[in-house]
């Protein structure tokens, strides 16, 4: 008997904390994972970002917005830390998270092997496509056309497109000599306009961006990869990366990154 009620009694429980999962789960994280988790700043999540890379981090005024922003916002608060954005060159982003400047690189980050030697990533949150720009005239029509000729190819320093393109053509790029290296991916579409290179090859949510506010140029219809984002977090901070495993779950569970995403890139765009 007495085992009984007590099954009967856990049964209870249970039902009653399924009852108040929605409201109490968000208190819980935080409170489950203050106490083990530490920031290089009390209270503050610092991000690393490079802010010309619409629709995920770019400029409204003097402000940063976007796809990163908002889902590290959403973050930080589960956590309950403010969040502080500094918009820093983005082949430095990996370097600081290392070295403790930052908290996290959060940057329509791809996930590679090579990076995970030097920084831990959260989940994945989003998937990007690596994509070419040309100029609408343009003789190149897919990848095997500017792969095989002499095209000059311009990337953002240090991003995966950079790393793809610049390597050898028994790999898959066009070598080093033809790629021409830019600080923000908007400079390698100017290089683009005026004719100084052939192609871009970067992300294809900022492609597509970019070519909708320049004149005389398209996205090739070739993705040349898929890959994954996820913000990048110091190895040896380990209860960081669960606190912020944790709070991208529930933040996908109740639809929030969801609805951030579709907001930016609405479904069938
Ligand atoms: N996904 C690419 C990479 O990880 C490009 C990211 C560039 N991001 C930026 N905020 N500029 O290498």
């Amino acid at each position: 008997m007495k085992t009984l009620k007590r099954i009967a009694a856990g049964i209870l429980s249970t039902a009653l904390l399924l009852g108040m999962t929605s409201c109490a789960a968000a208190q819980q994280t935080e409170a489950a994972n203050s106490a083990s988790f530490t920031t290089i700043e009390s209270g503050k999540l610092i991000m690393a970002t490079n802010a010309f890379f619409p629709p995920y981090e770019y400029y409204e005024g003097e402000k940063v917005v976007g796809i990163d922003v908002e889902i590290a916002t959403a973050v930080a608060q589960k956590l309950g830390l403010e969040l502080v954005i500094e918009d820093v060159e983005f082949d430095s982003i990996i370097a600081g998270v290392q070295g403790g400047k930052y908290d996290i690189g959060c940057a329509g980050m791809t996930v590679t092997e090579d990076r995970l030697k030097s920084v831990n990533f959260s989940t994945p949150y989003a998937t990007g496509i690596q994509s070419i720009i040309v100029t609408a005239d343009s003789e190149i029509k897919d990848i095997d056309t500017l792969l095989g000729g002499s095209y000059k190819v311009g990337v953002q320093s240090g991003t995966t497109g950079d790393i793809y393109m610049s390597s050898s053509p028994e790999d898959g790029g066009v070598g080093e000599d033809r790629i021409e290296r830019f600080a923000k991916g908007n400079d390698a579409v100017i290089a683009l306009t005026s004719g100084k290179i052939d192609a871009v090859v970067i992300d294809n949510e900022p492609a597509k961006a970019f070519v909708k506010s320049n004149d005389g140029l398209k996205v090739l219809d070739t993705p040349y990869t898929v890959e994954d984002y996820a913000m990048a977090i110091n190895k040896d901070n380990v209860a960081l990366k669960d606190a912020i495993n944790q709070a991208l779950k529930e933040l996908t569970d109740d639809g929030t990154i969801p609805a951030i995403i579709n907001k930016y890139i609405p479904a069938e765009g």
